[in-house]
């Protein structure tokens, strides 16, 4: 089968609903994202319920909407490809539901995708994946590190043991403060800090899986410390220790991961890979490996979106992976 196709992308795993249009694999036709970060905020947080709400009022203006810039129709496509999960359950139901409507409408093939390969994936807008790999997945959801001998054969080496890294993030922003989401509000604070505040380095059993929950209460109890002396907290320097722990405990377990396997390349995903503090701590790192590629997906494709979807969904395509009317939802689908 050839690399020629025109995938049509749904991903609402979670509180973005989002529609892309992805050509030959990595060209994005469109790629509109409809978030819905302004509503949850008001929660502190995701709310599951709202967020299935809001994914059907959106999704038909999203589609039509993500057919208009991309200037195709649906009979051009070749498959719809949508996130089968993991996620929130009512959340991708609404995915897979007008995925199945429009397959069956249009007579187009349904292609599964798992959330993380979509995130892996949006590395195919900068470079081309090269085999073997390994993947440091970090999202809100996930904390993986992911071996890849070929496309589309994901083998997961270590995973977190408690809390992803993202949710730490979010976490830790919560008690500090800084609103939702709490990834790029602590990226952004930590630019203005510097060590002042020792966090314990965590210690896990597996020594390719994580843990961020220890990290999570010593922040906890380091601010109640700093309330109970009556000192004022610095927040700056709070959210440098807080990102340096994290940031160390990611980089140890990617270079025990290059102990074991040999690969050609490291790719970074999920929405975390947005962190610059990440990507400039793993830029350094693997300059002391000068045989193994380096991939940070684009800016734009960190964080949930379609068009990832669709570059994954345009690989699973080829490969000849189809899900049919009876595929459903799985918010604990594995990779
Ligand atoms: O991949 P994603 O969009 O959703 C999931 O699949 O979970 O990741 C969202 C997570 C959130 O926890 C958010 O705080 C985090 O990515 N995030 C960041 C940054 N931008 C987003 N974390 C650290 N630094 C950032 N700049
Ligand atoms: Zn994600």
């Amino acid at each position: 089968m050839s690399d020629k196709s025109l995938i049509c992308a749904i991903e609402t795993s979670c509180d973005e609903t989002a529609i892309a249009f992805i050509k030959d694999g990595n060209t994005v036709l469109s790629n509109v994202v409809s978030s819905q970060i302004d509503t949850h905020r008001a929660f502190g947080g995701v709310m599951p319920e709202v967020a299935s709400r809001l994914h059907i009022e959106q999704i038909s203006l999203v589609l039509k909407e993500s057919l208009a810039k991309a200037k195709v129709h649906m009979d051009d496509v070749d498959a719809i490809a949508f996130t089968q999960g993991p996620g929130l359950i009512g959340s991708l139901h609404i995915g897979v539901l007008a995925s199945k409507t429009l397959a069956w409408y249009f007579q187009k093939p349904l292609v599964p995708v798992h959330h993380i390969a979509g995130h892996i994936y949006a590395n195919a807008f900068v470079t081309k994946l090269k085999f073997p790999l390994l993947a440091l997945v970090v999202s809100g959801g996930h904390t993986e590190l992911v071996y890849m001998k070929e496309d589309f054969d994901f083998e997961v080496l270590g995973t977190t043991q408690d809390d992803a890294v993202g949710e730490a993030y979010d976490k830790v922003a919560r008690v500090m403060e800084l609103g939702y989401p709490g990834g790029p509000a602590i990226d952004a604070l930590a630019k203005q800090g510097s060590t002042q505040y020792v966090l314990p380095r965590i210690k896990t059993e597996k020594p390719l899986d994580f843990s961020f929950s220890g990290l999570k209460s010593a922040v906890l109890q380091l601010i109640l410390k700093e309330q109970r002396g009556q000192r004022e907290l610095n927040k700056a320097n709070l959210a440098y220790a807080f990102q340096e722990a994290v940031l160390d405990e990611l980089l140890l377990k990617l270079k025990k991961a290059l102990e074991i396997v040999d690969v050609r390349q490291v790719v970074l995903a999920g929405g975390v890979s947005a962190n610059s503090r990440l990507r400039e701590r793993l830029t350094s790192m693997m300059e002391n490996y000068p045989d193994i590629a380096l991939s940070i997906p684009p800016l734009w494709c960190t964080t949930d979106n379609a068009a990832m979807i669709g570059a994954a969904g345009a690989v699973a395509f080829t490969k000849g992976i189809r899900a049919d009317f009876s595929t459903s939802a799985s918010a604990g689908l594995d990779l």
